[in-house]
């Protein structure tokens, strides 16, 4: 018998036929409507365990799909080990102008623009708390709103007002929509943000239990850069980093070089080798200090594993979901265990950075 969620994945990619937001908020409602079965249990061998959270597997839906938490316990029932909302501000914001998304067909990518439009921290608060008495992993990506006067109080007020429903924070100072907010990566200005966070998750602790908190960086800075921000990342004792945001670069193999002038930052299967690298170099330099997520054109089961050999030990995907549909979850979980089974390993932390130093060896992506 032919599932309905099972349509809705494979009815995914047809979407493809509208403008790409109308399709994104279709792709919501569709998701708000299915019947709520039971996800499949996942294999044991699957399972993680990072910045003390116990994944049933370790496949989470990247941040910028579900910004407002209308969807979530939907897409856990795809089969996610966890889901990321956001990002969210303090106070709703619209966005820049639309248009604001583009596809890139033939290079199986999209552009975004979108400048952090979300419904603010009330309305998804009050989301997160109603769905509470339910089990599984949901982050919760925080940011600063376009004309805010202090840009680290805003964090600061995110982590306070997030922290019972949060099962941990992503700090987003890596998307390229928000004029000036990627400048929050420098060293002093990243410490500053990073302790008071850390402070702010401190004082919550006691009313609403541990958040970890994870940093989440652009795939853009210089190897000096990433030095300076894992070294900031590790003194302030952050949980974990993810790598990476969408790129502002364009890489030269792009075949949609009308589209790839769109302003904006650009994800799928082109960020792929960047964000690769840029886990194995982020990967290097944490000496396994924090776990890592990996982020960034995962469309293969093939492609995941490389991603965790990189040094990731959860991944995380959006785009690719455009163009494969929602059936590529159980497609990269069903590849990874039976990668594991095929070469006698019990957990996939075995295999976790096997690859890293090898990597950071190769020439730079172009
Ligand atoms: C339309 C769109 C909106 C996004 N919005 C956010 C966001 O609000 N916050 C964030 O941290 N990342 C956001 N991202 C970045 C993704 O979380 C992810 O880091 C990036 O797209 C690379 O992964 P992918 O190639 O699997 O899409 C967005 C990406 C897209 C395509």
């Amino acid at each position: 018998m032919i599932r309905a969620v099972d349509l809705f994945s494979f009815s995914l990619p047809l979407l493809r036929w509208l403008d790409a937001e109308d399709a994104h908020r279709l792709a919501i409602q569709g998701l708000k409507l299915l019947p709520q079965v039971r996800p499949r249990a996942d294999d044991a061998r699957l399972a993680v365990r990072a910045f003390g959270l116990n994944f049933p597997n370790p496949v989470g839906m990247a941040a910028g799909f579900d910004k407002n938490a209308e969807a979530v316990d939907a897409l856990l029932r795809f089969g996610f080990g966890f889901v990321e909302i956001g990002t969210v501000t303090p106070k709703p914001q619209g966005g820049n102008p639309r248009p604001r998304i583009f596809r890139l067909e033939r290079d199986e990518a999209v552009i975004n623009r979108l400048g952090f439009n979300n419904d603010g921290a009330d309305a998804v608060l009050r989301r997160l708390a109603l769905r509470a008495h339910l089990s599984g992993i949901i982050g919760v990506n925080v940011g600063a709103n376009r004309d805010s006067p202090d840009r680290v109080a805003d964090y600061v007020t995110l982590i306070e007002a997030f922290a019972p429903v949060a099962s941990y924070f992503t700090v987003n100072v890596s998307s390229p929509n928000t004029p000036g907010l990627r400048n929050l990566q420098q060293g002093h200005l990243l410490d500053e943000l990073l302790a008071k966070v850390i402070d702010a998750r401190e004082r919550m602790r006691e009313k609403a239990g541990d958040s970890p908190v994870l940093l989440k960086i652009a795939p853009d800075l210089s190897l000096a850069e990433l030095d300076e921000v894992v070294h900031v990342a590790r003194s302030r004792r952050v949980d974990g980093m993810i790598v990476a945001n969408t790129t502002v670069g364009r890489p030269s193999s792009l075949r949609e070089t009308e589209r790839a002038k769109e302003q904006g930052g650009l994800s799928g299967r082109p960020l792929f080798r960047l964000s690769t690298r840029m886990v194995a170099e982020t990967y290097v330099r944490v000496e396994g200090a924090f776990p890592l997520v990996g982020v960034g054109g995962i469309d293969t089961g093939g492609a995941a594993l490389t991603k965790i050999r990189a040094g990731a030990s959860l991944i995380q995907l959006y785009s690719p979901l455009i163009y494969k549909g929602l059936g590529l979850v159980e497609d990269i979980k069903t590849d990874l265990a039976s990668t594991l089974v095929r070469t006698g390993r019990e957990h996939l932390a075995e295999i976790v950075g096997a690859d890293a130093a090898t990597l950071t060896a190769e020439a730079w992506p172009g």
